[in-house]
């Protein structure tokens, strides 16, 4: 399973990349507005830290915007994946972008059926929000290994990128039903390097070596 970190912040994105931990990174318009920089800068930055695919998303609803967008984007740099939201529009623009080689990932998906119709129209990347169906009192990763069973079924080569992810066991739930990707916001990928135990280990370990 690969794992992408959800951050538009280029130092926390650094330093979790010099760490070896990003096979890639998603941003959505919230984060880039958080570093209060222009998106395409961002992206820019982004794709020449991070040598793995980069989410930029489109702002347009229209089928049309759309595509002007993801033209504009897809020329900052060749790992740049055209984010689109899930919409009838969306689709369109995503089987355009995709007959002429441009990478999608459809975002803001919530059940098997919405990503069914994303793999069928060629999207390279489908989001599943696991975290804002949690928080409705569904359970978030039922739906992903749901999909990931539809995908396996029918050999569908759309990749399963599992979003809004918010604590280790979404992280834990999804690799076990064989998602492809997480994307992780960093305060969670360090959450997964701690354990109590280990901690207690390591000063166990040190203290038997003074002795020695
Ligand atoms: C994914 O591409 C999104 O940027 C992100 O995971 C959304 O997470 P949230 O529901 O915590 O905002």
């Amino acid at each position: 399973m690969q794992f992408y970190i959800d951050s538009a912040d280029i130092e926390e994105i650094k330093k979790a990349n010099q760490r070896g931990w990003v096979d890639g990174v998603t941003t959505n318009p919230s984060l880039v507005a958080k570093t209060g920089r222009k998106h395409e800068e961002v992206i820019k930055d982004i794709c020449a830290e991070v040598s793995g695919l980069v989410s930029a998303e489109v702002l347009s609803l229209d089928a049309e915007g759309m595509v002007k967008e993801g033209y504009e984007l897809a020329k900052i740099a060749d790992n740049v994946v055209v984010k689109i939201p899930m919409s009838e529009e969306g689709l369109v623009a995503v089987r355009r972008l995709s007959s002429e080689g441009i990478k999608t990932n459809v975002t803001l998906v919530f059940n098997p059926l919405q990503a069914l119709l994303v793999a069928k129209a060629g999207a390279t990347l489908v989001s599943p929000f696991v975290g804002r169906l949690d928080d409705i009192a569904t359970h978030g990763t039922e739906m992903i290994s749901q999909m990931t069973q539809i995908f396996d079924n029918y050999a569908l080569d759309t990749q399963v990128l599992v979003a809004s992810i918010r604590h280790p066991l979404h992280i834990l739930e999804s690799a076990l039903v064989g998602a492809d990707i997480v994307t992780v916001p960093y305060k969670v990928l360090q959450q997964i390097v701690k354990h109590p135990l280990t901690d207690r280990g390591i000063e166990q370990f040190l203290k038997d070596a003074q002795k020695a």
